[in-house]
This record gives C-alpha cells, sequence and structure tokens, in this order.
C-alpha cells in the first residue's frame, strides 16, 4: 500500500510502498479515503514527541482519519466490513497514520460511524481538531454573555472553537490577522477580529473590564492569561499553565471517545457546525501539504487517499 513515510529523526517524509497492516485482537482495519493536516503531524516529524511516544520507524504520518472498514480482528463487535467511519488514530506507538491507503486502529477508541449526510473529507478534518475545540470548550464551559478569546483562532482546532463557543451564548473575540482571516473567523460567528500583533490594546477596547474565559490554541499564555478577570477560566490544547492559582486553568488532550466524535458529527449534519475546508491534497503531495501548513492555513487542509 502507498503511505506517507518517514524512515527516521531528520529524514523528509515521502511516499513509501508498506505491506497491509493485519488487524489484530480489537482492532479494525479502515481503508483510508480521506485524512487531515494537524500540527501533530509537524510534532511527529519534528521528534518532539520522543518520550511520549515510541516510534517504530518508518512512521506514517496523519492522526485522524475516513473511510470504510476492510477488515476486523477478533473481538470486533461494532462495526462490520465495509461500514463507513472515521476517528483519530490512537495507537499506543508511532508507526501507522492516516496518510495511507490502509490503517489499523482499536474499535474502542478513537472510531466512530460517519453519519449519513458527511463526506470522508470533512468528517477526517473533524476529528482531531474537533475533539481538541469541544474539549477547550467544555474546559471553560462559557455561557450567556460570557466573553471568549480564542488565540489562534485561524487554525484548525480554532474554527471549531469559534462555533462551539458562540452556540452556547458567549461573545467571542477571535485572532486573525484583518483581511481574509479576519473574515474567516467572523464568518465563522466570532464577533470581533483581534490582531495579535497588537493583543492587548485590541481586546480591552472592547473588553475594558477582562475576558471571562482565553482558549489558547497559540500565542503567549501569559500574555492571555493577563486579559482575564479575575478568577477567569483558560484552557490550552499546547501545555500551558498560568503562574496565577487564582485562574481555573485546564490542559486539553483531544479525547476522541467514540459518543464525542458522533456528537460532532451530528452537529456537522445538522447544520449546528461547520467544517471549514481549505485546500484538499491527493496522498502524494502530503510533503507540500506540510510545507503549506506551516506557511498559514485557512481552513482545514485535507488528503484525498
Ligand atoms: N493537546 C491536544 O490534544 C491537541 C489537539 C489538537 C491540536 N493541538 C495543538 O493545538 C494547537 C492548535 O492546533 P491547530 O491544529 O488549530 O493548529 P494550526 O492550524 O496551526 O492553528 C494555529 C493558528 O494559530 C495562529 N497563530 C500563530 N501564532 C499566533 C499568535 N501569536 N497569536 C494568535 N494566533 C497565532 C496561526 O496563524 P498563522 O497561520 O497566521 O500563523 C494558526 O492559524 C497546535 O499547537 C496543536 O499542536 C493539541
Amino acid at each position: 500500500m502507498q503511505t506517507i513515510a518517514f524512515e527516521k529523526f531528520g529524514a523528509a517524509p515521502e511516499l513509501t510502498e508498506l505491506p497491509i497492516p493485519e488487524p489484530g485482537p480489537g482492532e479494525v482495519l479502515v481503508r483510508v479515503r480521506a485524512a487531515s493536516v494537524n500540527g501533530f503531524d509537524l510534532g511527529v516529524l519534528g521528534g518532539a514527541l520522543q518520550g511520549v511516544y515510541e516510534y517504530e520507524f518508518p512512521v506514517v504520518l496523519g492522526k485522524d482519519y475516513a473511510g470504510e472498514v476492510a477488515a476486523v480482528g477478533t473481538g470486533v463487535e461494532s462495526v462490520s466490513v465495509g461500514r463507513r467511519v472515521f476517528g483519530v488514530v490512537m495507537r499506543p506507538t508511532l508507526g501507522q497514520g492516516g496518510y495511507a491507503e490502509y490503517l489499523a486502529v482499536p474499535e474502542q477508541y478513537g472510531l466512530a460511524v460517519i453519519p449519513e449526510g458527511l463526506d470522508d473529507a470533512r468528517a477526517a478534518a473533524l476529528a482531531l481538531s474537533g475533539t481538541a475545540a469541544l474539549g477547550a470548550i467544555e474546559a471553560v464551559a462559557p455561557g450567556s454573555g460570557d466573553i471568549v478569546l480564542i488565540s489562534g483562532a485561524t487554525g484548525g482546532v480554532g474554527a471549531f472553537a469559534i462555533q462551539l463557543a458562540v452556540a452556547r451564548g458567549a461573545t467571542v473575540l477571535a485572532t486573525a490577522r484583518p483581511g481574509a482571516e479576519a473574515a474567516f473567523v467572523t464568518g465563522l460567528g466570532a464577533s470581533v477580529a483581534i490582531d495579535h500583533t497588537d493583543l492587548a490594546a485590541q481586546v480591552r477596547a472592547v473588553a475594558p473590564a477582562g475576558v471571562d474565559a482565553v482558549v489558547h490554541l497559540a500565542g503567549d499564555g501569559a500574555a492571555l492569561t493577563e486579559l482575564l478577570v479575575p478568577d477567569g477560566r483558560l484552557a490550552s490544547t499546547v501545555h500551558f499553565t498560568p503562574a496565577d492559582p487564582a485562574v481555573r486553568a485546564t490542559v486539553v488532550m483531544a479525547d476522541p471517545a467514540r459518543g464525542r466524535l458522533e456528537y460532532l458529527a451530528d452537529e456537522v449534519v445538522s447544520g449546528r457546525l461547520r467544517v471549514p475546508l481549505g485546500r484538499a491534497y491527493e496522498l502524494s503531495e502530503v510533503p507540500q501539504a506540510l510545507t503549506d501548513f506551516t506557511e498559514g492555513t485557512i481552513g482545514k487542509f485535507t488528503v484525498t487517499v
């Protein structure tokens, strides 16, 4: 099968022929049809996850996937061959990934059935970013009238976080450069676009007393913390914890439990949540997609497999 893999630390990712994996007990073999580009790919590639995960080279990149079940291992009961599924690759080691024609994933975690009305590209784009955004919004629990500042709002996680916060009645301030980025975040429901190069002044102009919550997806966590009201809430997907113990802070790890993936998928199908798609790439173009991703994105980049 064709994959995008890298052979060792420092090696470039490239189109690599590998054997189709066998699904082990409790595993589902997926014929992947789509995947999406995430910052996680760059972390894996750069070796930043050494010590967190074991790397089994060649390592196939790609943290989320959508496709159909090609085979099941012993003990798998919830899905059968041909069923359309999507999710996040939650294997214990780094080796298999979504940038491959086939992928074996655990049945019990990181996999859900794709509902009618959701295409493969949107399902893949939703999986990691959507569950990370959901975790961040649940952590800061915005209510009606709360002001929520989302830093890193133009990225994949941010695009979902904006919509989930607005749906809970919050007023969202979203970091974005003037122009296309600002139009992108306001199009998703943000009330005000904030240029992060002038963060404090622009936030104070609309929220002089501070913001009730910060969703920290990028930028300087300490500077963002200073914009909170006393005992405000902060959720960070980038492992930031504020020094001020009064801040109710949560470090968020995406939790792609089946019910959470199903919830997000249903929100999309019902029209309450949009999956903003950016550029689409073929599998062989993933190295270019990763380069483009580092240069800025509007909408999720997807890969057709
Ligand atoms: N803990 C978890 O489970 C988990 C899960 C998913 C993601 N994450 C992490 O969460 C972060 C966001 O993920 P993502 O997929 O949305 O990444 P992304 O697509 O790269 O989005 C990050 C966004 O932040 C913007 N940005 C860069 N510097 C900024 C600054 N100083 N202030 C405000 N915005 C800034 C970037 O804009 P430009 O394009 O203009 O630079 C980009 O649009 C990443 O670090 C990712 O690794 C963690």
